[in-house]
């Protein structure tokens, strides 16, 4: 049984990558906690019995220590975000008081934006972000597949270079068999991965299609090409550009590469979710206003995928 006095890790967000955490720092004897958004939803997890995880052929029942915020009992220390971009915030508002003032905090997630609203809601944090190409989906709720094996990098949320604070923070993170590995700039392996989001995701979920699919429809290619195009632009003015050498060549690999994946986007626009369109082209269409710039394919994207996901709002 884990300590639940003393977690070394709270987890915020025990959707599909926090239970996927969750259950791997479980096994391997680690203390963690995860935090449900309400008494209701801690008391259906108790009522479940844990996190039913599937790894390959074996599915195990894990009882991972809970709580939610009323509920919190020890002041965080160490926080591993995994909701999705636009939850982070109302999510972090309502355990704040919990959470000390030198904390340090992982967002686990896709998109950008959300680091420095952290970083200013919280301004004595060590902040650090991370990126991760693991594959997890919930088949039900309070159950997770690890579906696909991947690699998770972590950094400095406001700086570049290797610290010993990241490196242990990165160890503390790997509970086996998923390795977190300190990188020197996590800022450029997000900005890539959103820039490859914004090519593929918003395509997919209009498209209604698999990954690989947009590769055989001419009217999407042209599309994908005009925001790459337009992802170049703007990489330029920003000084980003050479992080994104052999864009257009990298979106067709990885469409190539993960074909027969049906995008985060596609799924929750399926299952009539929220998606993160906001953190990831809406990220990039604000960047772009910012410099004087105009993106109309990726605003023209932004537009529709809104449109056909009623549950964002603006
Ligand atoms: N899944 C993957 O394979 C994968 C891979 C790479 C990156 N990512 C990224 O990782 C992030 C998380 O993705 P995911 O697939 O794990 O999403 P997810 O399954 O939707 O998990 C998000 C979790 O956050 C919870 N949450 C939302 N608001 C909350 C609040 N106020 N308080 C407490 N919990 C709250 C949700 O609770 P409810 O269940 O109650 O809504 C849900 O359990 C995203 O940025 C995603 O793009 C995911």
């Amino acid at each position: 049984m884990s300590n639940t006095a003393n977690p070394i890790w709270s987890i915020l967000g025990a959707g599909a990558i926090g239970s996927l955490w969750g259950s791997y720092a479980q096994r391997s004897d680690q203390s963690t906690e995860l935090i449900f958004r309400d008494r209701r939803s801690l008391a259906a997890y108790r009522q479940h019995g844990g996190i039913n995880f599937t790894a390959g052929a074996k599915t195990e029942l894990l009882n991972i220590a809970a709580c939610c915020p009323e509920t919190i009992k020890a002041p965080i220390q160490q926080l591993l975000i995994t909701t999705k971009a636009q939850q982070t915030l109302t999510a972090l508002q309502a355990i704040e008081t919990h959470i000390l003032p030198k904390a340090s905090l992982v967002i686990l997630q896709n998109g950008l934006g959300i680091a420095e609203q952290v970083q200013a809601q919280f301004p004595h944090a060590n902040i650090y972000q991370a990126s991760t190409t693991e594959g997890a989906y919930r088949p039900q709720p309070f159950a997770v597949v690890h579906a696909g094996r991947g690699q998770t990098l972590i950094g400095h949320a406001n700086t570049k270079g290797l610290t010993p604070q990241l490196s242990s923070i990165a160890k503390a993170l790997s509970f086996s068999p998923l390795a977190v590995s300190p990188n020197s700039n996590i800022k450029a392996v997000l900005w890539r991965k959103l820039a490859i989001n914004c090519a593929i995701n918003p395509l997919t979920a209009i498209y209604r299609c698999r990954n690989g699919e947009l590769l055989d429809k001419p009217a999407a290619l042209a599309q994908m090409s005009s925001v790459v195009n337009e992802i170049l632009e703007l990489s330029k003015a920003l000084g980003l550009d050479q992080e994104l050498a052999d864009l257009h060549q990298q979106v067709i690999e990885v469409a190539r590469a993960t074909g027969n994946n049906r995008s985060s986007m596609l799924q929750d626009i399926e299952a009539g979710r929220e998606t993160e369109i906001d953190a990831i082209t809406g990220y990039l269409c604000q960047l772009a206003t910012k410099q004087g710039l105009s993106l109309p394919c990726n605003q023209q994207l932004l537009d529709e995928v809104r449109r056909i996901s009623p549950q964002n709002h603006h």
